[in-house]
């Protein structure tokens, strides 16, 4: 099944700042992490969500493992 499509925009506005939505994209898809202990202050060790972070990982001491239990709720337009 075709996973709903978002611009930069809608996902710019799901900062936890703007809405109470906190959304990442990473490598095309987009993930919700409005109910991750990890990024819930609307920052993740100085990663801010609402933006495509694939070029910051790794700068992460994880990788992409991370992503592995994760389920995209949609793609980047
Ligand atoms: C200095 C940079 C970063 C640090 C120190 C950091 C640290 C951490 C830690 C400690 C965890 C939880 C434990 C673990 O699974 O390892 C975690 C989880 C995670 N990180 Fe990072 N991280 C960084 C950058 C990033 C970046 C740039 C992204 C996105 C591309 C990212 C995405 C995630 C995700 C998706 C999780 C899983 C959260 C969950 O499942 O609830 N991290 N990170």
């Amino acid at each position: 099944m075709d996973l709903p499509q978002y611009t930069k925009s809608q996902l710019a506005l799901r900062n936890g700042s703007e809405m109470d939505e906190i959304w990442i994209a990473f490598e095309g898809k987009i993930y919700d992490m409005t109910s991750s202990v990890y990024w819930k202050k609307g920052s993740h060790y100085g990663n801010f969500p609402g933006q495509d972070l694939t070029e910051e990982l790794s700068t992460s001491p994880h990788g992409r493992r991370v992503f592995e239990n994760l389920t995209p709720i949609g793609e980047l337009k």
